[in-house]
């Protein structure tokens, strides 16, 4: 037997008791009359002593940082007590060491504050999960995952896989393909999600169906994405758009109340996208503090300053109680902060109210009597500075919601144990790409539009609202999902606007198409970015620590040196012709 017990479970009450313990060795200290070792499992952290004769048969087997040990020994009670940790109280006097393994000095040191940069901790991504901060980041998410099969097996749900190796869904994404050696110059596609397979459950009579399945997209990576991520894909039949909200809010109060012990009575905000991105900037908002964006237009053009009068849109923001704060200098930041290529921004003009007058970049143009009703509108008080920006009405909206985003940051606003959650409902069912000179599909192309939208498919596709609605936390789109079409000439319709020919439609879509032709129930369902979830969850936002094993932001695996240069034999088993490329290449 290896173990009696797990380093972090010992407490007072094991005093006196022998016990048996098995795990690595965070730090050995040698202090002549005595030697200290720290015994890591994943429970805890406990602390061994050796003394007397013990200590040379201890110190002959040099144990390092890592090396794995199964020690024998009595409880007792420490001298000096840490309260830091749990097993702080005791410490187990060591008869018998065991050396289980030796191990090389690990490239960087295994504690809560490492030493190890990030490309380094990836490579030996098994040594950086021993570190505390990581391995709560996997309880977490094991726990989330744990609840989330809880509350929707209680509710009925049905836990149904779906293929991996299938035919490619136009979501947006470009799609992983996998060559098929059966079917040569032929591909697979891996799921982007399960879109297309729980509608066709939904037509099966299934009627509500959970999975919490692997997703794979080919797209630009950020710290909220990953090219294969987890989703908790869910879709219910005979449901209209409240009702999976309500079930969906159902879910998220449960996981809040669980982890975090908070108890989220009231209903979650529900605002409509073209709210949020008046109010926000962006469809996503961050809630946890206020900053609106308010549209100043009318009240400031034709005063005789140009800049404003030549432009589409003017809008501000009011950032509270800052106004003593924010020298010249400090907004000259901010201004540069906004021109910046990624943003794009013009400039900023500032207003500061401060003991009952105001001061700001254009008293040239404007009377006090102006400020003072801009002041109004902010609902601003003493000490308040605004800040606006000019532009084309998108653009300029775009730019205030990252400023407010960034003040938010600077002021500490966005609190990691505060969450708030809403909705975004009515986005748009399609978006006109310039480019492309064509719609494409706001959310997918299965998405229903708004029964009292229909008609405007024909004359005005662009204000055709969809029954779509994102789940938002703390600024991030953690879920999404619609009312599905039910009806095959519906579906016809929308692809058709979408500019699918009735061939391509077939081709891609004939199956659900067919199925839809026998009986298809009305449906819908949502689906939950389990990672991004699970991160937020955390008080955090990049994704990427609470995976295991995941992508840097190239795509890789620097750990298991993925992807790599396949054989040319079984390039040619698949005929697949590769040009050759240096190997050294983006590696
Ligand atoms: P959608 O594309 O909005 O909807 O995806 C659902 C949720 O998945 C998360 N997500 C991601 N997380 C990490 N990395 C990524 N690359 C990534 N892409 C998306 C987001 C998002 O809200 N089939 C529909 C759902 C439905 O209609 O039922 C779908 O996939 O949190």
């Amino acid at each position: 037997m290896y173990r009696t017990h797990k380093c972090g479970e010992l407490r007072e009450t094991h005093i006196g008791e022998t016990i048996k313990l098995s795990g690595w060795v965070q730090k050995v200290r040698d202090l002549g009359a005595m030697t200290f070792i720290d015994l890591r499992d994943r429970y805890g952290l406990c602390q061994l002593v050796v003394e007397g004769e013990t200590q040379s048969k201890v110190s002959a087997l040099n144990l390092g940082r890592e090396y794995v040990i199964s020690v024998e020994g009595n409880v007792r009670e420490r001298e000096s007590k840490n309260p830091q940790l749990p097993t702080g109280d005791v410490e187990v006097v060591v008869d018998v060491v065991e050396l289980l393994n030796a191990s090389e000095v690990p490239p960087f040191t295994i504690e809560d504050k490492t030493d190890g940069g990030e490309e380094l901790r990836m490579k030996y991504r098994y040594l950086d999960l021993r570190r505390e901060p990581l391995k709560q980041n996997l309880l977490l998410r094991s726990k989330v995952d744990t609840l989330v099969r809880e509350y929707l097996n209680a509710q009925e749900f049905l836990n149904i896989e779906t293929p991996y190796l299938i035919k490619s869904t136009p979501e947006g994404a470009r799609d992983f393909l996998v060559p098929s050696r059966l079917n040569k110059g032929s591909f697979y596609a891996l799921p982007q999600s399960p879109q297309t397979f729980k509608q066709l459950l939904m037509v099966s009579g299934y009627d509500k169906y959970y999975q919490i399945v692997r997703c794979f997209r080919d797209e630009d990576l950020r710290s909220d994405r990953q090219p294969e991520f987890t989703q908790v894909d869910c879709e219910m039949t005979f449901v209209t758009q409240q009702e999976v909200m309500d079930r969906f809010e159902g879910l998220m109060k449960y996981l809040l109340k669980e982890i975090h012990q908070i108890e989220y009575s009231s209903n979650f905000p529900v605002i409509t996208y073209q709210e949020s991105m008046a109010s926000y900037g962006n469809d996503k908002p961050d809630i946890r503090f206020d900053m609106k964006i308010k549209e100043l237009t009318s009240l400031v053009q034709g005063k005789g300053f140009k800049v404003f009068d030549a432009q589409e849109y003017v809008g501000g923001i009011c950032v509270k109680n800052v106004a003593k704060e924010y020298s010249r200098k400090k907004i000259d930041t901010l201004i540069e902060w906004v021109k910046r290529p990624q943003l794009g921004g013009a400039g900023l003009v500032w207003v500061k109210y401060e003991q009952g007058t105001s001061k700001s970049s254009v008293d040239k143009f404007y009377t006090e009597q102006d400020k003072q009703a801009w002041k109004e509108l902010f609902g601003a008080e003493d000490n308040d500075m605004v800040l606006i920006a000019t532009g084309s009405k998108a653009k300029t909206q775009a730019i205030l919601g990252e400023l407010r985003l960034e003040l938010a940051d600077t002021l500490g606003l966005r609190k990691e144990n505060e969450f708030a959650p809403l909705w975004i409902v009515d986005f748009p069912l399609v978006e006109w790409d310039e480019e492309a000179q064509r719609y494409h599909a706001v959310h997918h192309p299965f998405t229903a539009p708004k029964q009292e939208d229909v008609a405007l498919m024909d004359t005005d596709p662009a204000s055709v609202r969809a029954q779509a609605y994102d789940l938002v936390l703390n600024g991030n789109e953690v879920g999404g999902g619609s009312i599905r079409i039910h009806d095959s000439k519906l579906q016809s319709k929308a692809f058709s606007l979408l500019d699918f020919s009735e061939q391509e439609a077939q081709e891609q879509f004939g199956f659900l198409l067919n199925a839809f032709k026998y009986g298809a129930p009305p449906h819908g369902g949502l689906a939950l970015g389990f990672d991004r979830l699970v991160a937020l969850l955390g008080g955090q936002e990049t994704i990427r620590d609470f995976i295991a094993f995941p992508k840097n932001n190239s795509g890789r695996d620097i750990m298991i040196d993925s992807p790599s240069v396949i054989q040319e034999e079984v390039l040619a088993e698949l005929e697949i012709n590769v040009p050759k490329v240096d190997i050294s290449d983006g590696l």
